[in-house]
This record gives C-alpha cells, structure tokens and sequence, in this order.
C-alpha cells in the first residue's frame, strides 16, 4: 500500500483488547504511516458500552496498562486522542500523569468530556495544563469553526495546533484561512458557487469510495455529511436537503441554493445546535 498524498498519515486504532491492539499496531507498522494513534474521545454509545474509545477514560489505571503495552509494541511514533475525562474534566488531571509517564509523542484533546459530548463549549484552561505538563506537542481540538475560534484556542491554550473536524466538513477552507492569518497574507474567501464545486467533489470522490454504489444511499450517506455544510445557510437549502432522495434531487436542490456568486457566512449561527458552544470561543479573544 502506498501513501500518494505527499503528506504525513496517522492511523488511528480504537478498541480495549490489548492482544488485538499490540497486533494491530504491529500490522500498521508495515505500512507508511507516519504514526499510530489511540482513540480515548469517541463518546458512540455503542463504542463506549465496549470501553473502548472514551469508554476508556472510566478506568484509567487500564489506560495505564494499555498505554503501557503499546508504548513498547510501536517503536515509531505512538499518539493518542482524547477527552478531558469521562464525567468531569477534573479527571484530566490523573490521565494527564498516566499520558505522560509513557512518553507518547503527540496528544490530542478534544476539550469537553464523553458525557459532555457535543453539547457545550470546550475547556481550553484543561488543554493549557497538558500543555505545561506534557513533553510531546499537545494539539487542541473542538469547535473551531473559523479563524477567530481557532486563533482564540490557541491563545488560551497555547497548544501547538489545531485539529479541525465539523468545521472543516462544513468549511474546507479553514485550513488555508487559518495559515493566512497566522501569515498574514489575504485568506480564501470562497462564495456559494466556490461550496458548489466542493459537494460535487465530495458526492463523486465518496461515491469512487464506495464499494457498491446504490444511488439512494448514496443520497442518504451525503446528507449526513451535508448537515453540517447546510447548516445556517439562508433559504430553505437545509430543509430541502433534508427531503432529498434521489440524485437528481440532490443536484437541483445544490443548483438551486449554490449558483450564486454571494460570499459564504464566515461560521454557523451563533445559536447553533449543531456546533453547539463555540461562541464561547468566538468571544474570548482578548488575552
Ligand atoms: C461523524 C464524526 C466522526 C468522527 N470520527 C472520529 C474518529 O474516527 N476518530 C477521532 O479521533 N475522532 C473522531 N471524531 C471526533 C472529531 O475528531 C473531533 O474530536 C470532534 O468532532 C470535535 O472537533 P470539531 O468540533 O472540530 O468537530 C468524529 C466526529 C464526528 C462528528
């Protein structure tokens, strides 16, 4: 297997079996990856029921162990993903230690607890600990939606980076925008035609992904991925999308809304349940 992107590929494992996740490991390792990371954040009802993922962070003393194993099974780059906790972020504290004490080489942190999940705002003053206590780049994670949520993040927690999930589904963009204001050279500013291009992109490269491709489903697997590209846009191009079924639904309904030369909101509605929280990071700029 080849790495074409001409960039650097983590593989992230997620499971609690150690057996299973020392073999796993040893099989990655074969591959080109530039590392392999450890899933202790996703806060899936059914993963967690497993204690895997953020289920993990319930019984720290076996993330010890499981770091343990894995630290000695990977002798190239091991890094971990995480959550503050599993209930309160004062856990933080203890897994801190433990993340530490095996010398992993990256931490990332989504900054709210599993049973926080998506639902409030991040807590950069916890990512801000890990960044005076770990020797390893600390990267903050979590409702950055645009360049002030993100440059606010970084301030708060002076962390060494930042990972971007929905925001990026929802905005591609962001990483160049972000780069541009840190170099302070003029960003992208991409309008509705600009995303146009971007879902069509999107609905054929996952479609070339998918094994067996049968266009409805594809038309629902789209628009999960949709939700958080719709989201807050004016007019009716959520509640359509949503209605969609077929493809031909799902081009008019682009069409309809995308073939404009307007300029994109710079983030999602500052009520939003979707990003549910980063106004808290939108505000807080003035450290
Ligand atoms: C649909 C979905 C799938 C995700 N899958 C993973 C995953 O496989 N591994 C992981 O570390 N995080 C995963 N995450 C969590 C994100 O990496 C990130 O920690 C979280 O969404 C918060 O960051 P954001 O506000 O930038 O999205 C997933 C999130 C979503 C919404």
């Amino acid at each position: 297997m080849e790495n074409e992107t001409g960039r650097p590929i983590f593989a992230q494992m997620i499971g609690r079996d150690i057996p299973s996740l020392l073999r796993t490991a040893r099989e990655l390792e074969k591959l080109p990856v530039a590392g392999i990371d450890l899933n202790l954040g996703c806060p899936a009802p059914i993963v967690c029921r497993k204690d895997a993922g953020g289920g993990l962070l319930r019984n720290p003393s076996y993330v010890d162990e499981l770091l343990g194993a894995l630290r000695e099974a990977i002798p190239g780059r091991f890094t971990v993903k995480t959550r503050l906790g599993y209930t309160e972020p004062e856990e933080f504290a203890g897994l801190l230690e433990i993340f530490a004490k095996h010398g992993i080489d990256g931490l990332t942190i989504h900054g709210r607890t599993v049973v926080e999940r998506y639902q409030t705002p991040v807590h950069p003053d916890f990512v801000k600990k890990a960044v005076a206590t770990m020797a390893c780049p600390v990267i903050a994670n979590g409702n950055v939606v645009d360049v002030e949520t993100g440059r606010n993040y970084l301030l708060e927690c002076g962390a060494a980076g930042l990972m971007v999930g929905r925001g990026a589904i929802r905005n591609p963009w962001i990483f160049s925008q972000l780069q541009a204001a840190f170099t302070r050279t003029p960003p992208p500013v991409p309008t509705y035609r600009d995303l146009w291009s971007y879902v069509i992109e999107l609905y054929e490269e996952i479609a070339r992904e998918t094994a067996k491709l049968v266009p409805a489903a594809h038309v629902q697997r789209m628009k999960k991925t949709l939700a958080y590209i719709t989201h807050g846009l004016e007019g009716d191009f959520e509640f359509e999308m949503r209605r969609a079924k077929t493809p031909q639904d799902f081009h008019r309904i682009c069409k309809t809304h995308l073939d404009r030369d307007g300029i994109l909101p710079a983030r999602p509605p500052l009520d939003s349940k979707l990003f549910c929280g980063f106004e808290t990071l939108a505000k807080s700029g003035t450290l």
